[in-house]
């Protein structure tokens, strides 16, 4: 396996913490390179559920190196706490299995404060996740961060609190003396992200980078403004760790095998009747991060061929193929015309695919409705998620391994 990065192809949500965790077991790292603790990835290993929303999946596997990339925005207090809650589950984390970047911004309470504020006081609300995410990254290209690495110094760290407070309302001696509260837990982790990686694929190790939200959420591809404020294309891998982009080779694009959104914003295929009810309740289609509902359609292949092209995805990881089980025909958007969906209609399988790990076993018309999806969007299925645990998953031969 040569170097990958793992991104979603649709709103994020598509599974990518159990293809990370799968891809995981043959990398030697794990590398997060953007967005913050907005993500919000289900891990479920035996019988223990992980709930991660800042730390990489890999950090579950103990003999994996993990990796928070300067593409990051870091909230310290909730990586304490994460950190705190997966050590709970019996998971050894510590500085030689987690690494940060010292280029990495925070985000600080005055960006929470601001990004929920601003929700509130808006009719035109984004339904941010209210992390602060949105105001950390305007702060950096700002050029006003507090970078995590400052925190290794008094002096400039009161600088730096100083330039922030130019901007923002806040007690800048009492985030000061907070910040020094926090800053020994916090420096333990912190080191040269970008050479120590370089450094690791020059020597033949394989590096999984991991991909939080989904392309349609990508500040510039996605649908704007409705969109986080991180680029979460592949691409971004290489920006948000320093590892350069001709040292990535593979792209795994994850993809649901229907659509979903949290937020608001735009989505075509959207569903409004009882069969969009039925996938979000059979898909438990509600966010790990904030709670909310996730709205649900049918499989957009334009847009997902769409995504496959940007972000240049060698493969598909199709997901949650097992929520569509008992419905009777299914639809798939394969063209628009003038903004309206056009749909192709397939027919169902009506049978359990829950668990299935060979593609033999698969009923023709679910095979069928994958190869649609292939066709459509010009790119191979590699591997095609069952359920939520490791084992549920079918490998397919054309695949990476
Ligand atoms: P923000 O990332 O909190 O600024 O929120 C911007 C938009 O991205 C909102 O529509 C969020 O619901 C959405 N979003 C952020 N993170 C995720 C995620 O991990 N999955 C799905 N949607 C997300």
């Amino acid at each position: 396996m040569g170097n990958l990065v793992v991104i979603g192809t649709q709103w994020g949500d598509e599974g990518k913490g159990k293809v990370v965790d799968i891809l995981a077991e043959q990398a030697d790292v794990i590398v997060r390179f953007q967005g913050g603790h907005n993500a919000g990835h289900t891990l479920v290993i035996d019988d223990k559920v992980f709930k991660l929303s800042l730390l990489p999946s890999g950090i579950v596997r103990e003999d994996k190196v993990t990796v928070i990339g300067n593409g990051v925005v870091l909230d310290p207090w909730k990586l304490l706490e994460e950190i705190e809650l997966v050590q709970s589950q019996g998971v050894n984390i510590d500085p030689t299995r987690l690494m940060i970047a010292e280029n990495t911004p925070l985000i600080l309470p005055y960006h929470k404060a601001l990004d929920q504020s601003r929700e509130q006081a808006t009719d035109k609300k984004i339904g941010t996740t209210g992390r602060g995410i949105g105001p950390a990254y305007e702060d950096k290209v700002g050029r006003r961060s507090i970078k995590v690495g400052d925190l290794r110094d008094d002096e400039l760290l009161k600088h730096r609190l100083a330039i922030a407070a130019e901007y923002h309302d806040f007690d800048q001696q009492q985030l000061f003396n907070q910040l020094v509260h926090i800053k020994e837990h916090i420096l333990q982790y912190v080191g040269p992200v970008a050479e120590w990686l370089n450094a690791q694929t020059d020597a033949g190790a394989h590096i999984v980078f991991e991909g939080a939200q989904g392309s349609m959420l990508d500040v510039d591809f996605g649908t704007y403004p409705y969109v986080t404020s991180s680029n979460t294309l592949a691409g971004m891998a290489s920006i948000g760790s320093g590892v350069p982009h001709n040292k990535i080779p593979n792209v795994i694009g994850i993809t649901k095998a229907y659509t979903t959104r949290v937020g608001e914003g735009p989505m075509t295929t959207e569903l409004f009747d009882s069969i969009g009810e039925h996938i979000a309740s059979v898909g438990k289609e509600k966010g790990t991060v904030t709670g909310r509902a996730r709205r649900c359609g049918w499989f957009d292949a334009v847009q997902v061929r769409k995504t496959c092209m940007i972000n240049g995805v060698t493969g598909i990881a199709l997901t949650k193929i097992d929520v569509l089980d008992e419905l009777k025909s299914i639809k798939i958007c394969y063209d628009m015309h003038d903004g309206i969906p056009v749909y192709e209609e397939v027919p169902g399988w009506c049978s359990s695919t829950v668990g299935i790990t060979q593609l033999k076993d698969m009923p023709q018309e679910a095979i069928y409705y994958i190869n649609r999806i292939q066709e459509l969007t010009k790119t191979k299925v590699v591997m095609i998620s069952t359920g939520p645990e490791r084992d549920q998953t079918i490998i397919l031969p054309a695949s990476l391994f």
